[in-house]
């Protein structure tokens, strides 16, 4: 015998876990898509990719010695933090001189990424700081 209320319950449950998975997955705040730097911010992260990062990633940034920052880059992120890429690029960039630059200029610079990649400009910089970039998702690139 079905017993519907059983049914019911289970079917909710299984409602509750799949919307904790959501959660858990996707950070509630902003996607790229939406506009998470501001214009001035992603030209002042040009000259600091022409300075420290053209070198082995190409002056528009399809590759050089170092693999591309645009195009196929942004599928491969497509989802994850942008804390993830700042702590990755300020962690580990400029590959000669990790963690040589300001914590302002690797918003910059990943403003400046932002811009080439084809993700629309908003009204604010990027934020400096891993905790706020923790609440923004990298969407779908152009
Ligand atoms: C001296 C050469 C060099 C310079 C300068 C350099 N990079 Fe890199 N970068 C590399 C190499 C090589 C890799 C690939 C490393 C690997 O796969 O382990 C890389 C990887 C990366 C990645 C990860 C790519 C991916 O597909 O996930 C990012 C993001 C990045 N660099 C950003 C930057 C930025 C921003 C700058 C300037 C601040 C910079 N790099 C300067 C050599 C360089």
């Amino acid at each position: 015998m079905w017993d519907l209320r059983s049914v019911a319950w289970k079917l909710g449950a299984a409602g509750v876990v799949a919307l904790l998975a959501c959660a858990a997955t996707s950070p509630a705040g902003p996607t790229t898509t939406t506009g998470v730097y501001s214009e001035a911010q992603s030209e002042r992260g040009a000259a600091v990719y022409a300075q420290h990062c053209a070198a082995c990633h190409g002056a528009a940034l399809t590759a050089g010695s170092a693999p591309p920052l645009t195009g196929p880059f942004w599928s491969s992120w497509n989802g994850r933090s942008m804390a993830e890429l700042y702590g990755l690029v300020r962690g580990s960039m400029p590959q000669d001189a990790p963690s040589s630059l300001s914590d302002t200029a690797y918003a910059d610079v990943t403003a400046h990424m932002l811009k080439v990649g084809g993700y629309p400009a908003g009204a604010t910089d990027l934020p400096a700081s891993a905790e706020a970039l923790a609440t923004m998702t990298i969407g779908p690139a152009r």
